[in-house]
Order: structure tokens, then sequence, then C-alpha cells
């Protein structure tokens, strides 16, 4: 009631990246108070064996995550994980940092329950990333969403997956390769299947010359064609990835109640919450028939 009444309208008139800023401020102060973590935990976390899942070979306590974009240098996962996160996805990063769009570029749509963002990758870039995974204080799993720099040309991109790949190998427990992001010109382009046999290929390579193997999952755009998805759940496969992530924002702008003037003036940029949730499941849903099941995925889009 106070929250949705009195917190959220305030918070509400403020930027949204403002805010993001603001409240994981005053997480990190109120995790700094003796007993504050404790506190948080009681409230927020549910452990029963029950909710216990084994998948990629790693052991999850809950199969209730955090997705990438929220904690994208790895500075806040110790305090996020009182919230009953039993992995955050961190990310996503790029082997140099890059100061992504210029601002505003996250919207809200309060009538559709959803946002707008063009980010574009702003983030510390992977050496910074792998500073902060030093800080590793709790037994959360890290996934490592990788991507490539906006002055990366695509045809260089393999190299950038390639590089971030090596820097956080030994601070994450599993990886995710975003080609989705509708945010860096052309990133999706990668989802073609030239591209992506030559990224998925590359990675596996170099995943194979580890002693420890570390899982590798793809995350695709909600935007594909039946035939492109098709394509991508027999390359999945055939280069040994783990599994799948789906999915990232739309570009689509279809039955929104937010008014056509509002959308035109926000402009580009990927929409995700409510609007997503009916498309995302589909695909979850089409890529788990399709491939019998085989194919394991982290359902992701609706919040
Ligand atoms: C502000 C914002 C930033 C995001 N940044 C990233 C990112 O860096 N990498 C990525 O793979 N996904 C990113 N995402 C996409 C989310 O991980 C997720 O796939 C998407 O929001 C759909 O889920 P949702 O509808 O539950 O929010 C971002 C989303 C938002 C709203």
């Amino acid at each position: 009631m106070m929250y949705t009444y009195l917190i959220k309208p305030i918070l509400f008139l403020l930027y949204p990246e403002t805010v993001h800023h603001l409240v994981l401020k005053l997480l990190k102060w109120a995790c700094s108070i003796p007993g504050g973590k404790s506190i948080l935990r009681s409230c927020y976390q549910v452990k029963h064996p029950l909710l216990h899942t084994r998948v990629f070979g790693l052991d999850f306590p809950s199969p209730v995550g955090l997705a990438a974009g929220f904690d994208k240098n790895a500075e806040h996962y110790n305090e996020l994980e009182v919230f009953g996160f039993s992995f955050i996805e961190i990310g996503t990063v790029t082997p140099k940092g890059q100061p992504g769009n210029p601002k505003p570029r996250s919207f809200r749509l309060p009538s559709d329950r959803a946002l707008i963002n063009r980010m574009g990758f702003n983030n510390m870039g992977a050496d910074e990333v792998v500073k902060n995974l030093n800080n590793r204080g709790t037994k959360l799993i890290i996934g490592g969403n990788i991507g490539k720099n906006t002055s990366t040309p695509n045809e260089e991109a393999v190299n950038d997956y390639l590089n971030t790949f090596r820097a956080l190998f030994e601070h994450v427990d599993y990886f995710v390769i975003n080609v989705s992001c509708p945010n860096i010109s052309d990133l999706s382009k990668l989802q073609d299947v030239d591209s992506l046999s030559s990224i998925l290929s590359t990675i596996a390579r170099e995943r194979d010359k580890q002693v420890v193997r570390k899982p590798v999952l793809l995350k695709i755009s909600p935007d594909l064609h039946p035939t492109h998805l098709d394509e991508i759940i027999e390359l999945v496969p055939m280069y040994g990835i783990d599994g799948i992530v789906a999915t990232n924002t739309t570009v689509s702008r279809e039955n929104l109640a937010t008014s056509q003037d509002t959308i035109r003036e926000i402009g580009n940029g990927g929409l995700s919450g409510k609007p997503l949730q009916a498309r995302s499941t589909e695909i979850i849903r089409y890529i788990h028939e399709k491939s019998g099941g085989a194919i394991p995925m982290i359902a992701v889009g609706g919040m």
C-alpha cells in the first residue's frame, strides 16, 4: 500500500536511470548496517528443496534470477542476493568501457507496465568488471553476459566476444552471448547463421581449451522470424551451446495503451515488461516443442 500510493508516485517523478542508481545506493547502505542483510533476507528469501534446480551442470537453489542490464558492472550482486535471486546475470560487458547512448535513454510506459530503453551497452569494460567480481562474498551463481563494443564493426565482432570471454572466464559461472540487443546498430544481424556460427564456434573452441567447463548460453531476440529461429535451434546443439536465454527486448510497438504520439516521441529502443510476456513465452514454447525439450532455457520477459 505504502509503496503503491506514496513511494512509487514519488519515484516516478524522477528519471528512471536516476531512480535505478538511487535505489541501489540505498540498498548498499541498508546492507552495510549490522543486521541489515539478515532483515532483508528474512523478508524476501524463500528457501525450499522443491525450488532446487540442476541445469547446465550448475545447482541453482531456486529457479529465479536477475536478468542482464540491472547490474551491468557487477557492482551490486552481493546486495541484490538478499532478494532471493539464486543467480544474477551481470553485463552486458564489452572488452573496452563505453558510455552508451546519450540520455535520456530509458522511458516508462506506466499504462502498459513497460519500459523502452536504448542504453547501448553502457559499461565499464571487462577489466573493471573483473575487479568487481573479485569481491564475491556470496554463493550466488553469476552469469557473464558478453557483447561487442559499439565501435567494433560486425565483421570483427567475434574478437570482442572472445576477448571478453577470456577476461571473465575465471570470474563467472556461466556465459551468455548477447547478439540480440536492439540498441546497438546491426547487432541483431549477428543472429544470422554465418555470423552466429562464427561466434559460437570460436567461443566453443575457446571453452574446450579450458580445464573447467563453463556453460555457454545464447540470448536471442523476440523479433526473430520462425525460419530464423529454426536455424538457431539447429545451431545451438551443433556447437555444444548449453542453452538459450529467451528473450531480449523487442522493437515491436504493437498493442500498446500508450499513445502513438508518446511512442513516436520516445523513438528507438527495446520494449520490455508486460507487453513482452506473451511473445517471449511463445518463443520459449516454440523452442521447447521444436527441440523436443532438448534445449534448456532461461525464460526472460514480462517483468
Ligand atoms: C534498462 C534495461 C537495460 C538492459 N540491458 C541489457 C543488457 O545490457 N544486456 C542484455 O542482454 N539485456 C539487457 N536488458 C534486457 C533484459 O535483460 C531482459 O531481457 C528484457 O528486459 C526483457 O525482460 P523483462 O520484460 O522481464 O524486463 C535490459 C533491459 C532494460 C529494461
